[in-house]
C-alpha cells in the first residue's frame, strides 16, 4: 500500500514533469514562430534605427558648445606681442596710446581698467550702460567684445566690425597690457 503510494507518487512527478517540458517546449515553439514570418525582422531593424536617432542629435550639439568656447587663457599664453602691434594698426585711427583722446577714447592702460571711465571722453549711453554687466576690461571681456564691438554692446559708437581670429585678438591685449 506504502510502496504503492509511493510509486503513484513518483510516477505522477515524472509526468507532471513530462507535461511541464511539453508545455515549456509548445510554448518556446509557439514564440520562435511568431517571431519567425517575414517583416518582423525588419521591425526589430526599425527599432535599431529608433534607437540610433538620437545619437547624432547629442554629438551635433556638443560640437557647437566646443566651437562656442575658446580657450583663451592658453591662446593669450602664446600670444605674439609683435603680432599685436600690427593688428593695433586697424584701432589707430580712433585710438591713440599717448593718454589723449580721438575718436574714441585712449588705449594705454585699458586692461583691466573700468568701463567707459575716461574722464572727459563722452561715451555712448550703451558703453555707460555696459559697466552693469562688466565692470571692468579684463583680457575675457576685451576679447569677447573686440570679436563683435556691436553685439555686445549694442548701441556702441565704436564702428568696428570686430576681430574674428581668436589669436589676433589675444595678440592684441597682450601688446595693449604693455602700453
Ligand atoms: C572707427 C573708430 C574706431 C575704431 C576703428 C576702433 N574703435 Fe574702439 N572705440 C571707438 C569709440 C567711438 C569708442 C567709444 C564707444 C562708446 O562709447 O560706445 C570705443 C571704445 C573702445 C573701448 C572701450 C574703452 C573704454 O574706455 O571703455 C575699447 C576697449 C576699444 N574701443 C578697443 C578698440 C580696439 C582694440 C580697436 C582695434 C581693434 C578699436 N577699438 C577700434 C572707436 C573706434
Amino acid at each position: 500500500m506504502f510502496d504503492t503510494m509511493t510509486i503513484t507518487k513518483i510516477a505522477g512527478a515524472l509526468i507532471g514533469a513530462l507535461l511541464f517540458l511539453m508545455l515549456a517546449n509548445w510554448a518556446a515553439s509557439g514564440v520562435y514562430h511568431v517571431g519567425a514570418p517575414g517583416g518582423h525582422g525588419e521591425e526589430g531593424e526599425e527599432h535599431a534605427q529608433a534607437y540610433t536617432i538620437p545619437v547624432p542629435e547629442s554629438t551635433g550639439g556638443g560640437e557647437a558648445e566646443a566651437e562656442e568656447e575658446i580657450d583663451f587663457a592658453a591662446l593669450m599664453e602664446q600670444a605674439d606681442v609683435a603680432a599685436g602691434e600690427k593688428d593695433f594698426g586697424k584701432c589707430k585711427a580712433c585710438h591713440k596710446l599717448d593718454g589723449t583722446d580721438g575718436t574714441g577714447p585712449h588705449l594705454n592702460g585699458v586692461v583691466g581698467r573700468a568701463v567707459a571711465s575716461v574722464a572727459g571722453f563722452s561715451y555712448s549711453t550703451a558703453m555707460v550702460d555696459h559697466v552693469a554687466d562688466a565692470p571692468e576690461w579684463t583680457p575675457e571681456a576685451l576679447q569677447e567684445f573686440l570679436a563683435n564691438p556691436k553685439g555686445v554692446v549694442s548701441g556702441t559708437k565704436m564702428s568696428f566690425a570686430g576681430l574674428k581670429d581668436p589669436q589676433d585678438r589675444a595678440d592684441l591685449i597682450a601688446y595693449l597690457a604693455t602700453q
